[in-house]
């Protein structure tokens, strides 16, 4: 008779167990009750990185890796990047829902009305050297707004909540573009809220002399959809420290900092750059096979391959590498194409990438279309960290309205010295 339970026999004790299973999982706490003796601390999980081990419930994003299958809030990826864009994107990962005409206009003015940031940000952020990366100017910059918004600390009820919300939307295109042009030595553009969120993030990295900055219909839409091929990935490593973060009731702002320092790592968000940089060192086409060769002796990674949770072709990436055809049509072949095509046909049947399960992922042609729109490699990540926001954003909301949340706080196995004697300086040896 099938029941939803786990048996477990401890061998040191010779005891057993009956643990509750629900939604395929066991409460790790329910092993604290494991215990050789009444002093013994009770069992726990050894589980670095996260592997196997789910640290919330959540209706937001869901993805099947194998099949892989990604989903916001019910909804197939493809399907929204088809006919939806960035900003409905941000509400249904937020309120769960796709926004009617009414809400969804009501949303839009209200990012829209808040684009603009405090005229001390632009000192802040002319006070970087001049070859900083744009990625640690966000981090700061976005670090730095909490000192505007000292309300934020109370992030109790959802009502409080929703300003910040608004304003982290409006406002990261806005700090994005300006490390940008602080970084080209350009004058800052300020946002025009006549543009679509993409559009007006172009214009405020584009313009140069415009009275009116009009955006390429062709690559505002394909920014508008790269955006929400990265809106929300459910618990990846920067949204992980999102919640980590807000789970110690820090306020949003520095939440949001700590989760782009996450993003920034080349083995995450930072991974489109290294993309880059690999394509162009590799150089040739003719070159890919030693490059295979040299990966797989362990001498360096494919970067842009291979994923923790999917174990398939990553599904965005089948979008981006569509997309990235359209973008070509106004801004030309990226001459890169080519070795990142020929780098994939050989992975794909190479047994050493096949047997591990190795697939492009979301970064492997993502940066190729930011190049081909002329937005320098360091400014990738960036990109990235826009549209997260909004996903960080809706796990935060979730996080701070789910009673069964903790500040986090994992345990350890400790490995050092058992209590020693303190030793004196001569006697230090
Ligand atoms: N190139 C070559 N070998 C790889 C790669 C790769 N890109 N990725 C994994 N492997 C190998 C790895 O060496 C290991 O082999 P072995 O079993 O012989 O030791 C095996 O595959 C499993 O790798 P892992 O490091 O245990 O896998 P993980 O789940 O811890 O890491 C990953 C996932 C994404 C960090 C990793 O695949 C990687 O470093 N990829 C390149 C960086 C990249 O593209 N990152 C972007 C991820 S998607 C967007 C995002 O999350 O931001």
């Amino acid at each position: 008779m099938s029941k939803p339970t786990l048996s477990v026999t401890d061998n040191r004790t010779g005891k057993s167990y009956e643990i509750p299973i629900q939604d395929g999982t066991i409460k790790a706490m329910d092993l604290r009750a494991i215990k050789t003796d009444a002093e013994d601390f009770g069992l726990m999980t050894y589980d670095p990185a996260f592997q196997n081990t789910s640290s919330c419930r959540s209706a937001i994003t869901f993805i099947d890796g194998d099949r892989g299958i990604l989903n916001y809030r019910g909804y197939a990826i493809d399907e929204l990047a088809e006919h939806s864009n960035f900003l409905e994107v941000a509400y249904l990962l937020l309120e769960g829902e796709l926004p009617n005409k009414a809400k969804n206009e009501q949303w839009a003015h209200d990012i829209k009305m808040h684009t603009y940031v405090h005229e001390n940000m632009r000192r802040f952020i002319n006070g970087f050297n001049y070859d900083a990366h744009p990625m640690n100017m966000l981090v700061s910059t976005v670090a730095a707004l909490s000192s505007f918004y000292p309300d934020a600390k109370e992030s109790g009820d959802r009502a409080q909540r929703q300003p910040e919300i608004i304003r982290l939307i409006a406002k990261m295109p806005t700090i994005a573009a300006w490390c940008y042009r602080h970084r080209r030595g350009l004058p800052l553009v300020y946002p025009d809220n006549e543009l679509s969120y993409a559009g007006n993030f172009l214009a405020m990295v584009k313009q140069i002399s415009e009275p009116k900055y009009q955006p390429h219909p062709i690559l505002e839409k394909a920014l508008d959809v790269l955006f929400i091929l990265h809106a929300d990935h459910e618990q990846n490593c920067s949204t992980s420290t999102m919640r980590t973060v807000g789970s110690s009731k820090a306020d949003v702002y520095t939440a949001v900092s700590a989760a782009c320092a996450a993003l920034s790592g080349p083995l995450h968000g930072g991974a489109n750059e290294e993309v880059l940089r690999m394509l162009t060192e590799i150089g040739h086409v003719k070159n890919v096979p030693a490059f295979i060769k040299e990966v797989k002796e362990g001498r360096g990674r494919l970067m842009g391959f291979g994923h923790r949770v999917y174990k398939s072709y990553d599904p965005r990436a089948k979008t981006i590498k569509k997309l990235a055809d359209q973008v070509f049509e106004v801004t030309g072949r990226n001459p890169l194409t080519d070795i990142a095509l020929e780098l994939e046909r050989i992975a794909l049947q190479d047994d050493y990438f096949v047997s591990r399960k190795l697939y492009p992922n979301v970064d492997f042609y993502s940066g190729l279309i930011y190049d081909s729109m002329q937005f320098p490699t360091d400014m990738f990540t960036v990109l990235f960290a826009i549209p997260r926001t909004a996903g960080w954003l809706a796990q935060w909301n979730e996080l701070a309205d789910d009673k069964d949340q903790k500040i986090s706080r994992p345990r350890q196995v400790y490995t050092g010295h058992e209590r020693r004697e303190y030793q004196v300086m001569h006697k230090r040896g």
